[in-house]
């Protein structure tokens, strides 16, 4: 007797790849990337499914979970599962897994990126040059090379960006309570307490999930404790860093500079810290490149259909 095959719904923008993979593994799979902003619909179709492979516009709910009697599988194609009530989906039974590594260098590029555009100002510059001002003497940048970097969270991607931060030159100290003496020594990286990175980093960048001990890391208190004419970088998790401290900070000057990809409520259309000088911001694309899309793509279509098929 024919066994029927299992239904996947991806309902977010994921790469073409992934539906390949799952037809190439015969499985039954459903491409709508508009249900992930439509939480009402989505409610009303995830029944018929046994696994839902997402990207952060998605939130697995309690609710949703409980419109799910099917659902044995959430993929995350990405890192981060705050957008997936871990708790519910585990006491329903239901597995959640995300691709830790398919994107990891991409997002420290963003976050090298976005470091190299605070310390020059550079969008402004875009700006301005395209609007025939020609203000050469406006924007007086600093050098990374020589200056020192504090890394908040020195992981998969932390790592990657410790690296890239070295070959500029930089001297990087890193706070991370998972880091080993060992590692520290082979990333070239001097591991402190978060206090000290504070006081001496020139640039601080932050790589860290957001939990309940992360939360506000960078809250109004710790931003005070940081060095006069520090620039902060947020390629990790909106909510890492107090917005409304930091633009008090950047009005006063203490703090010079900040590039963000990710905000406390996203999508952001408003924040306090949109429309400040020297302020650089990008809407969530860490994780946006062609390469690392492809890479999160297939790795959880593999994830999935292997668990799917085999349960393993
Ligand atoms: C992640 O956690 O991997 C990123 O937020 C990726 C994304 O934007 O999908």
């Amino acid at each position: 007797e024919p066994t029927m095959a299992p239904k996947v719904l991806i309902s977010d923008s994921l790469s073409d790849a992934a539906v390949q993979i799952f037809r190439d593994r015969s499985i039954d799979v459903t491409f709508d990337p508009s249900l992930g902003k439509d939480k009402d619909r989505l409610a009303q179709v995830i029944g018929d499914y046994d696994g839902l492979a997402i990207r952060s516009a998605t939130k697995v709910t309690e609710k949703l979970l409980a419109a799910a009697p099917n659902l044995k599988v959430v993929g995350r194609a990405g890192i981060g599962t705050d957008n997936i009530d871990k708790d519910a989906a585990s006491r329903r039974g239901v597995i959640v897994m995300n691709t830790p590594y398919g994107n990891m260098i991409t997002t420290a590029e963003h976050a090298i990126a976005m470091m190299f555009a605070v310390a020059r100002q550079i969008p402004e510059a875009n700006a301005s040059t395209h609007a025939g001002k020609w203000e050469k003497s406006r924007f007086m940048g600093v050098e990374l090379s020589g200056k020192t970097l504090g890394v908040i969270g020195a992981g998969n991607i932390g790592g990657i960006v410790c690296d890239r931060a070295r070959a500029l030159r930089m001297k990087v100290v890193a706070y991370d309570p998972f880091l080993s003496e060992e590692r520290a020594t082979q990333l070239q990286v001097e591991k402190v307490e978060l206090d000290d990175l504070l006081k001496r980093a020139d640039f601080i960048t932050l790589h860290v999930p957001l939990t309940d001990q992360t939360k506000n890391i960078l809250s109004a208190e710790n931003i005070a404790k940081t060095k006069p004419g520090v620039r902060i970088v947020n390629c990790a998790r909106g909510g890492l860093v107090d917005e409304e401290a930091l633009a008090e900070a950047l009005k006063s000057g203490h703090v010079a500079g900040a590039a963000f990809d990710v905000f406390a409520t996203e999508p952001a259309t408003a924040s306090p810290l949109f429309n400040l000088p020297n302020v650089v911001v990008t809407p969530h694309l860490g994780a946006a490149t062609t390469e690392a899309q492809e890479n999160v793509a297939l790795q959880v279509a593999e994830q999935m259909s292997d668990y799917l098929l085999t349960g393993a």
